[in-house]
């Protein structure tokens, strides 16, 4: 089995990298730090937030992975910033959140299923989303959007290819340095900081690894969950 993660640099994509390696999965990385080194992983440096560094980048992953039985793509990149009041950001952080959180996202998807979907074999995508989806935030504008439009990206793929496995994945809080960076946030910005600080203290974040054993799970048994949304801390098998 092959597995294609954009975003794995550190966090919950390189813990789900380092878990599906272990499970015996090859894997092909995307983003900007190299972080794991396996004799079955390779990595493309590539940062996300570039429209021009798109063009190209599934074509080896996809390819190279064509004697492999099943391939999942899993798009996990995302970035909580900008943090502030609409009519406070700025425009040109807004429009690199967004190609992180949504753009991206659907090129790369579009991508995979043009060049996969011929091959004929299993094939699977995840998308990893947020609550911030379906919850609006003070200071969360590109964030919560971005994120619900992933949640719609993800739907349409869904009801275009009902032979293939489509998830939107809510992870939960996960211990990572997108939480670290959210409690050293003004209260200005981010009125729910206190909240964040708290979910640290009182030890209600996951580790990463135990998140994306979850994950690896699910990646493994697709068929054995039926709805788009799959929120991980309801999987207890892993
Ligand atoms: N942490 C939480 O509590 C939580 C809760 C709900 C949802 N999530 C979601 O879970 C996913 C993983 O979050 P995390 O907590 O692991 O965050 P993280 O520790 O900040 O990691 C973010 C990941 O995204 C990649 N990434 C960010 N900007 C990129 C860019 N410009 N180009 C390529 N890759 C980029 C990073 O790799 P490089 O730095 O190497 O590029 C890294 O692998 C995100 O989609 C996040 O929204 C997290």
């Amino acid at each position: 089995m092959h597995c294609i993660i954009a975003g794995c640099g550190e966090g919950l994509g390189k813990a789900l990298g380092e878990k599906v390696l272990e499970e015996g999965f090859s894997v092909s990385g995307l983003s900007r730090k190299q972080s794991i080194i396996h004799p079955r992983y390779k990595h493309t440096n590539a940062d996300l937030s570039i429209p021009g560094n798109l063009a190209g980048l599934l074509e080896e992953p996809c390819s190279s992975a064509k004697g492999q039985q099943g391939i999942t793509f899993v798009y996990n990149a995302g970035v909580v910033r900008p943090i502030g009041r609409m009519g406070t950001l700025s425009s040109a952080e807004l429009i690199s959140a967004y190609q992180v959180n949504l753009v991206s996202a659907s090129v790369l998807a579009n991508e995979f299923l043009r060049l996969v979907k011929p091959q004929g074999r299993p094939m699977h995508i995840v998308f990893v989303g947020s609550g911030a989806a379906f919850h609006p935030t003070i200071g969360w504008s590109s964030y919560c959007s971005g994120k619900a439009g992933l949640a719609m990206l993800a739907s349409v793929i869904r009801e275009e290819n009902p032979e293939m496995s489509t998830f939107l994945v809510d992870p939960g809080l996960i211990d990572t340095e997108m939480q670290a960076d959210l409690r050293k946030e003004a209260k200005d910005s981010f009125p729910q900081v206190d909240k964040f600080i708290g979910f640290q203290k009182d030890g209600k974040l996951n580790s990463p690894e135990v998140v994306a054993a979850k994950l690896a799970y699910l990646i493994k048994n697709p068929g054995t969950f039926d709805k788009l949304l799959v929120k991980l801390s309801e999987i207890s098998e892993a």
